[in-house]
């Protein structure tokens, strides 16, 4: 997608230096960070440098193949081993990010003991899963932009937007592909407390692509939903269970429960790399539990220029801080994903669902 005209990735990998946009710094400021070790690769992830379920799954990916990289030729596969554990324990609730992993280390058996191969095919393997996720999202958008109304009022929680990927976004991807081809889309961005992925992040990139929008505290949602503002819902979703069940950012159970109640359709948008079918129900699903300071600060610009951060709750309240939700499979309308639109059932999953 494009930053100030510029065709730009969120993640990528140049001689062995994975390259990312340095998220927490948007929208105020845009750069580029240099990872040239999979221990940096692994922390930006970790720190949420980058974020979201597709862009972290080619992150692990880059990281693993730069691994292979640095392994030395004597210990190549117990250094491997130790890289894949370090990676999966970045973040635990995108599937993404283990199926990036578990691709990796595949092409890396596939090379039996001949060293020099599995790295190239690290290599090789890491760029086949960024430019999968790209392409899923680039036709997640083609099959979505169907379902989007033609005047399309459309709710969207935290940030499932090309940010969130390789390229184009989940979520995101088909309002971009009804707003190209003509349609009238306004985009109600929930804020996403407490790391405010929607009002930070879906609101530059809308402002990029010139899709009109506006940002929305969490709670007015419910609102707009039941005076008739909000037509459409669209989320995204960082790993599906077998039996159709969704886990995506906290608060958007809520904002399903709201679209039911409002007879207003729930669709999730998702690449079939997002789907666990080893975790039969929303319940298996591990939630990511975050600090509580997440929720007591906010950070930000200051008049002066410095990024800083600030308290907002009384000092010594402490704070609970679940990163993720589950919406049960009942609320959902349909599961956009680069197949087409299946049902969140288990004949709908397993209809689409990869397995490595
Ligand atoms: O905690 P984050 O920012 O990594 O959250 C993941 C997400 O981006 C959202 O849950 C998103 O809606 C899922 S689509 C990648």
């Amino acid at each position: 997608m494009l930053v100030n005209g510029v065709h730009t990735r969120t993640v990528w990998m140049e001689d062995g230096v994975v390259k990312m946009i340095d998220q927490p710094r948007l929208p105020h400021e845009f750069r580029i960070v240099d990872l040239p070790h999979h221990t940096d690769t692994a922390k930006s992830i970790s720190t949420m440098i980058v974020r979201g379920a597709g862009a972290i799954g080619a992150t692990g990916a880059y990281g693993i193949a730069q691994a292979a990289l640095e392994a030395p030729e004597d210990g190549f596969h117990a250094y491997m081993a130790a890289a894949a554990d370090t990676m999966s324990k970045t973040r635990p609730t995108a599937q993404n990010l283990f199926y990036g992993i578990k691709y990796v280390l595949k092409a890396i058996e596939g090379a039996g003991d001949d060293i020099a191969a599995a790295r190239a095919a690290a290599v090789t393997a890491a760029q086949a899963v960024a430019d999968d996720d790209a392409a899923c999202c680039e036709a997640i958008g083609r099959h979505g932009a169907a379902v989007v109304p033609d005047v399309a009022r459309v709710s969207t929680h935290c940030n499932a937007g090309w940010l969130a990927f390789v390229d184009w976004g989940s979520a995101i991807s088909p309002l971009y592909v009804a707003h190209r081809s003509g349609k009238d889309v306004f985009v109600f961005v929930d804020e996403t407390r407490p790391r405010s992925q929607g009002a930070r992040l879906t609101a530059w990139e809308l402002g990029q692509e010139g899709v009109p929008h506006a940002v929305i505290a969490d709670n007015a949602a419910g609102h707009y939903m039941r005076t008739g503002e909000i037509n459409m819902v669209i989320v995204g979703s960082d790993r599906i269970a077998a039996n159709g069940d969704v886990a995506n950012k906290i608060g958007t159970y809520t904002s399903a429960l709201a679209a039911k109640a409002a007879g207003i359709p729930f669709y999730v948008a998702a690449p079939t790399t997002t789907i666990d079918p080893d975790c039969p129900s929303g319940d298996d699903i591990p939630i990511e539990e975050r600090s509580g300071d997440e929720v007591r600060f906010t950070w930000g610009w200051s008049d002066a220029g410095e990024f800083i951060r600030i308290r907002t709750v009384p000092d010594g309240s402490p704070a609970r801080n679940p990163a993720f939700d589950v919406t049960p499979a009942a609320l959902i309308a349909g599961i956009i994903t680069e197949k087409g639109i299946i049902e969140a059932s288990p004949e709908g999953i397993a209809s689409v669902a990869r397995t490595l």
